[in-house]
């Protein structure tokens, strides 16, 4: 629909070193962020991280204190007018009418756009046949379940055709179905051209979906690559073991961080020690030291390591438990972005 010259550019977001500050809150606290035009790029982070803060600020609806941003180029706190042609925002809560129908919340979109009368239905029903929300175009909002709403949202973003969108917690709250379905939209939608910028809680949504993927804790990126370069930051396996005693857990982990050269962390629920390994023949050495300082295992494994533990070896917490105390893996991979 609209050919914008700006959209050519390699990068779709340059932003570096963003920050938001609320109150004695930095909840951003310099992101660097580069997303290749017509990729998918995932911000993952647990609950309060800062995914929706940064968003705010790249899509002109926040200014920033402190870093600069460009979309396509254009400078987001220069030329914002120019930046909202270029962008579409879907929020974490549905910005549309509960009373009035699908069609009707769509057509509405459309005239704020500035599409004439006819066109606005015309796109409008467009939209809903593509997302599947046909036969429930007539229906008042009130009636949508929230996987209907997800994607009437999603429409409602895309009357424009921006090349740029910015889906915060796109599949927050969906089954699984209507997850799938979705990830296949965002799919198609950038086979068609777009770049999408995502954020989300789920490790496997950021590991099957996005093609680089920048894992945010506390208001700063702490690591940032392809799904693969994530994992491989955790060593080719991983180790997994559970001690029979808890109170051999500081000496189990002792003796892991020693034969393995690396650091381990722990799950606080299952007393469960994590530590990535170079390579799986290492267990053997390992099995021995654990037997040499008297450690009883109740289970022990080695796995390809998961997105999960990424996140837990780089911020030393699960996804969305951040733990006050920072290990030092996060300074090992802030250390590697700076
Ligand atoms: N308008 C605001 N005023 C004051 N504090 C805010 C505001 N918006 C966000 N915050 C704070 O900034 C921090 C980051 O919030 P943000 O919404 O960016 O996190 P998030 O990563 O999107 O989290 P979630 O996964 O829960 O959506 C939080 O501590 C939040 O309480
Ligand atoms: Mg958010």
């Amino acid at each position: 629909m609209k050919s914008n010259p700006s959209t050519t550019g390699e990068w779709a977001v340059e932003a570096l070193g963003l920050v938001k500050q609320f109150g004695d809150n930095r909840a951003v606290d310099g992101v660097d962020l580069n997303v290749r035009a017509g990729s998918i790029y995932g911000v993952l982070g647990p609950n309060g991280a800062g995914k929706t803060t940064t968003i705010r600020m790249l899509a002109t609806l926040l200014r920033p204190d402190a870093g600069e941003a460009r979309i396509f180029g254009v400078d987001v706190m220069r030329k914002p007018q120019q930046v909202r042609q270029l962008i579409g925002v879907t929020g974490q809560y549905a910005s549309v009418d509960e009373s009035l129908s699908a069609t009707e919340n769509l057509v509405i979109f459309s005239r704020l756009l500035g599409l004439g009368r006819a066109e606005s239905r015309r796109r409008a029903a467009e939209l809903l046949e593509e997302f599947g929300l046909t036969e429930a175009a007539k229906r008042p909002l009130k009636n949508f379940s929230g996987g209907m709403r997800r994607r009437l949202d999603l429409a409602a973003s895309l009357i424009s055709q921006p090349p740029l969108l910015f889906l915060d917690e796109p599949t927050t709250g969906l089954d699984p179905r209507t997850r799938a379905q979705m990830w296949d939209t965002i799919r198609r939608l950038v086979k068609n051209g777009s770049t999408v910028l995502l954020t989300t809680q789920y490790l496997d949504e950021a590991d099957q979906l996005a093609d680089r993927i920048a894992v945010i804790d506390r208001g700063r990126v702490v690591a940032e690559g392809t799904g693969d370069e994530l994992k491989a930051s955790v060593g080719s396996s991983s180790l997994h073991l559970r001690v029979t005693d808890p109170g051999q857990i500081t000496t189990a982990r002792e003796t892991v961080e020693r034969v393995l050269q690396a650091r381990s962390s722990v799950t606080a629920e299952a007393g469960r020690i994590t530590a990535p390994m170079a390579e799986a023949g290492q267990v053997t050495d390992l099995l021995i030291a654990l037997r040499g300082a008297g450690v009883n295992l109740a289970e022990i494994s080695v796995q390809k390591p998961t997105l999960d533990e990424v996140f837990l070896t780089i911020t030393g917490s699960g996804p969305g438990a951040p733990s006050p105390d920072a290990p030092a893996g996060n300074e090992r991979m802030e250390a590697r972005n700076a």
